[in-house]
């Protein structure tokens, strides 16, 4: 017998830009991203079925752009415009329409598609790039406050399939991402706050001080202040990114996903909810569940998960979906685990700003957390009648606290 051991790594660099006016006159970030390589490339555009209806001004824009730096790029007319949230990861057409159109206009594999969407087109389009020809570059342009700051500057595209979240995909890193701050200023405010969720989770794994900023900013993330979000916004992404690049394991062959703390659970909210709860409102809830649980086994003391829980609830998120009730935890962690294969593996918070993997879980204990969440909410309810009837009764943050 002989056995030869291949072995090679490859190194991946793409830049994540944070921008706005991105196709205007006077910004030269998407060019420069596009036409880098001087080989005037060919440039198919998805882009997300709402955020075109919201801004209808949106392909003027693009064909002007297309216009202006013809000689540069070649942008096909007109864009695919994709169904815009989990509707395109639902429906494998949506795939193969990308497909069909990087064979009908002859692109290779040094074109481009360039999605401009939320995460769902995002991981769709991603998809359907990473697989057409092997792989044609992507250029994502995220446009709401999750794929901003999570699903954007991610390696990982994918679609839903068997009624399963990113049952089939692929991780393959983008050419380049270009956020455009502009975009949200249309975007509903569910949507924007369902995004915050995800800064709330990497601060809580990561960085200690940037959950004391979320923390102390609540407020005015709940108020969408713009510089705020920015803030939260480029600091979440960083902190995505530098995760990706130093954890060792950027491809996840391991059987743990930091990254997914408070996941577990959301997968399945979103899941027995049929999307009906928003993907970061859903994490909310995940988040607070782990960490109940993880001060539960004593990771975490009093007052850092009444921080958490005020934190996530000043920002304007419920903690609690009926939902919750109907969650096998049993059946969602074996799930949760052969998604990720290899052992179970739930990551838990150690203290704030630092996480602890955990192996052995107790599905009875969960189901404990899961009850103090309705209690919470139940409280919270009662409380609001009181304070409809009696406008001025003083709020009394700490009865509603575990
Ligand atoms: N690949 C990854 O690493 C990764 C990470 C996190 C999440 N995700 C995926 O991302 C998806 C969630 O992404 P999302 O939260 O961005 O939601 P989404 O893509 O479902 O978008 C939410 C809604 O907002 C609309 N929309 C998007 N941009 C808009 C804008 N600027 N103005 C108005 N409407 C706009 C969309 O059409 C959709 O209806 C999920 O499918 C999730 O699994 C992927
Ligand atoms: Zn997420």
């Amino acid at each position: 017998m002989k056995t030869i051991q291949q072995h090679f790594t490859v190194a991946y660099s793409f830049p994540v830009i944070f921008t706005s006016d991105a196709f205007g006159a006077g910004s030269a970030a998407l060019l420069r991203v596009l036409a880098g390589e001087g080989e005037r490339p060919r440039v198919l555009t998805v882009i997300d079925s709402k955020v075109l209806r919201i801004n209808p001004d949106l392909l003027e824009k693009l064909n002007r752009f297309a216009a202006d730096h013809s000689a540069e790029v070649e942008i096909l007319v007109p864009p695919l415009v994709m169904r815009g949230g989990e509707a395109c990861k639902n429906e494998p057409g949506e795939v193969e329409k990308i497909h069909a159109l990087v064979e009908r206009h002859g692109l290779c594999r040094h074109s481009f598609i360039l999605a401009i969407g939320g995460g769902a087109v995002l991981d769709a389009a991603g998809f359907a790039a990473a697989t057409a020809h092997r792989g044609v570059r992507l250029v994502r342009m995220p446009t709401t406050t999750l794929s901003m700051n999570d699903a954007g500057v991610g390696v990982k595209n994918g679609v839903n399939a068997f009624g399963r979240k990113n049952f089939t995909g692929c991780f393959a890193p983008p050419f380049a991402v270009v956020n455009d701050f502009d975009f949200l200023r249309l975007l509903p405010a569910r949507e924007l706050r369902a995004g915050i969720a995800e800064a709330v989770k990497v601060a809580l794994i990561r960085d200690r001080a940037f959950f004391d900023f979320l923390y102390a900013s609540r407020a005015l993330l709940a108020a969408f202040e713009s510089e705020v979000m920015q803030r939260m916004i480029v600091r979440c992404a960083e902190l995505h990114l530098e995760h990706i690049a130093t954890s060792g394991d950027p491809f996840e062959f391991g059987s743990s996903r930091p990254l997914d703390f408070g996941h577990w659970s959301a997968h399945k909210l979103e899941e027995l909810t049929q999307g009906e709860i928003r993907h970061g409102e859903a994490v909310a809830i995940g988040i607070a569940l782990d960490s109940l649980y993880s001060f539960e086994l004593g990771m975490i003391g009093e007052l850092d998960l009444r921080r958490i829980l005020a934190t996530l609830e000043g920002i304007g998120f419920q903690l609690y979906h009926l939902a919750l009730e109907w969650v096998d935890v049993e059946k969602s962690l074996r799930q949760f685990q052969e998604h990720l294969g290899g052992e179970l593996s739930i990551p838990l918070l150690d203290g704030i700003g630092a996480r602890s993997d955990r192996h052995d879980i107790d599905a009875a204990l969960y189901r404990k957390c899961i009850k103090t969440l309705a209690s919470r909410r139940n409280q919270t309810e009662k409380s609001d009648d009181r304070k409809k009837l009696q406008p001025d009764l003083p709020g009394d943050p700490g009865h509603l606290l575990p």
